[in-house]
């Protein structure tokens, strides 16, 4: 790879991730986080400077080996997300714990992992947040206390790396296109109309404005609701 600075975004084989990463490629080399092998390598095709960092970000031994190969980060963006729908009445602690590994603990182990580089760099950590971190509503209790956890967590850890120059931010996009998204409507019942929800790139965009923000200008937090 060239000199320019590096991105690891997860989450990138698909929706706001991979927006998220071709928006960075502009001026970042980016590591394409995800599990699907064969999305992650036609991503990287398409993007100058791109390659794929597959790994099964739940498993905490392969998380320890997959950033063996990284020596250099500027940016750590957290996309990989997943939302299983149900009232508390219904939701199993299996469906807790699933969403909670994945939304949560992956972030705050890959974080930890990370840090010595990103202190190096002067770095930005970015965590796609939601709405429903900010609002908890019927249906979606696993999820948006995941999300809840995931905003204090980015809190804390703005907090603590203030000093070594480290700037953290939190996107909470309202719905977006994606696979996602569409669960979520199936689950719904509802009819997916994806003219009413963001595109990945709405939410890229922002991610790419608090990134290359002057050094002087921490955006902490970013909310990017469908107009
Ligand atoms: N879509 C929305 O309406 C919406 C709204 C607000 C916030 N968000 C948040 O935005 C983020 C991205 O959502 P999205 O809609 O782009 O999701 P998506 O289209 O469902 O894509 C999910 C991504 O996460 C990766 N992933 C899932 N499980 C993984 C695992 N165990 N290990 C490694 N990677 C894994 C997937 O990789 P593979 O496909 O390679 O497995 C995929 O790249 C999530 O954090 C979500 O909560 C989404």
């Amino acid at each position: 790879m060239s000199e320019r600075p590096i991105a690891l975004v997860t989450g990138a084989s698909r929706g706001i991730g991979a927006a998220t990463a071709r928006a960075l490629s502009e001026t970042h080399d980016v590591l394409l986080g995800g599990r699907d092998g064969e999305a992650l390598r036609e991503l990287a095709a398409e993007i100058d400077g791109a390659r794929p960092w597959p790994v099964e970000l739940t498993d905490p031994d392969a998380v320890a080996a997959a950033v063996r190969d990284v020596d250099r980060l500027n940016v750590l963006v957290h996309s990989a997300g997943l939302v299983e729908l149900g009232a508390v009445s219904d939701v199993s602690v299996d469906s807790w714990r699933r969403t909670f590994e994945l939304n949560l603990f992956a972030v705050t182990e890959l974080t930890r992992l990370l840090l010595p580089e990103l202190r190096a760099a002067s770095g930005h950590v970015v965590l796609i947040n939601s709405g429903s971190g900010l609002n908890a509503k019927p249906n979606w209790g696993s999820y948006a206390a995941s999300k809840f956890a995931l905003r204090a967590f980015a809190d804390v850890l703005r907090a603590e790396e203030a000093a070594n120059g480290v700037r953290v931010t939190s996107v909470f996009p309202g719905r977006v296109d994606t696979d996602m998204q569409r669960g979520v409507v199936a689950a719904e019942g509802g009819e997916y109309r994806p003219e009413r929800f963001l595109t990945p790139e709405s939410v890229a965009g922002p991610v790419c404005t608090a990134v290359r923000a002057t050094g002087d200008a921490h955006l902490t937090e970013l909310v990017v609701r469908p107009s």
